[in-house]
């Protein structure tokens, strides 16, 4: 009887201490010094050109100051090799520098977000990379109650998966699209606010030779005084020149 009692009570021990210890190795020690992004994705692999991105913009650095810095957290949507591989060919190239930076900051939140957070979370989401108006940079998060979070942009949704990084301050994300802002991918903004060249009734001559398209409408009015300054000067030479010749 009390061996049996005994045998039990070890036995019970041993699972305790089995318990024990795989919960200590479950969670490993948090690596010394201020968090290091670029250290982060290079160990969960699969994030290659995020990384050269982040790093050709500088904005590895920014984040890693920022999180060091800040008391509110981050959190981090990490796009793999195979998200970017899904975009349109040419997409990234046909980004400015600028554009690119705009484009990964739309893939930080200046907050921490558990994954319970989500479910909470009030849209749109602000991201670093600016204002969540009409054509600019909303997010919005999708929930259903279960733990499943989406994230529509207005152009694209992806899908959060588990985090691959979290340390209450620090939380990132594979998400298995790159999240595509309305302001760098959307359709061009409705006339909400016509621009006074599309509104005027007819077009001059001048108006319908192409134009590069991002140029504003006073360089073509502008344009239309040099040109008209050049045609007075060409007939004056032409004048001059016909007066030499009689
Ligand atoms: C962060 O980690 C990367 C990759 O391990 C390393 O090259 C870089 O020097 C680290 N940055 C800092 C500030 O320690
Ligand atoms: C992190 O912040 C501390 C305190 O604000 C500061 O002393 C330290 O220089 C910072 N480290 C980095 C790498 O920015
Ligand atoms: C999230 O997206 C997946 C894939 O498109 C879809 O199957 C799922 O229903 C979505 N979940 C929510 C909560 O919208
Ligand atoms: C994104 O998800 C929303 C809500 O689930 C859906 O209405 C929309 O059609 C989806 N957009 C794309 C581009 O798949």
């Amino acid at each position: 009887m009390v061996i049996k009692f005994l045998s039990c009570l070890s036995i019970f021990i041993i699972f305790l201490q089995c318990t024990l210890i795989s919960a200590q190795q479950a969670t490993p020690p948090a690596p010394p010094g201020p968090t290091n992004i670029t250290a982060i994705l290079e160990k969960a692999g699969q994030f290659t050109i995020l990384i050269r991105l982040l790093k050709a913009s500088q904005l590895a650095d920014q984040i890693d100051t920022q999180l060091n810095n800040s008391n509110q957290g981050m959190t981090i949507f990490a796009p793999p090799d195979n998200a970017f591989s899904g975009l349109q060919s040419g997409t990234l190239n046909s980004l400015s520098d600028q554009q690119k930076v705009q484009l990964l900051q739309f893939h930080v939140l200046p907050t921490f977000l558990s994954m319970s957070q989500f479910q909470t979370v009030s849209n749109p989401v602000r991201t670093q990379a600016g204002d969540t108006g009409p054509g600019e940079f909303p997010l919005n998060v999708i929930t259903s109650g279960n733990s499943q979070v989406n994230i529509s942009t207005g152009v694209n949704n992806a899908t959060v998966a588990n985090a691959i990084y979290t340390d209450g301050q620090l939380a990132v994300y594979q998400v298995d699209n790159v999240l595509q802002p309305l302001a760098l991918f959307g359709a061009p903004v409705p006339a909400s606010a016509p621009s006074p060249v599309t509104s005027t009734p007819k077009k001059s001559p001048v108006a319908d030779t192409p134009t590069s398209g991002n140029e504003p409408a006073s360089p073509d009015a502008s344009g239309a005084i040099l040109l008209a300054i050049n045609g007075l000067v060409a007939t004056a030479g032409i004048v001059f020149l016909a007066g030499i010749w009689l």
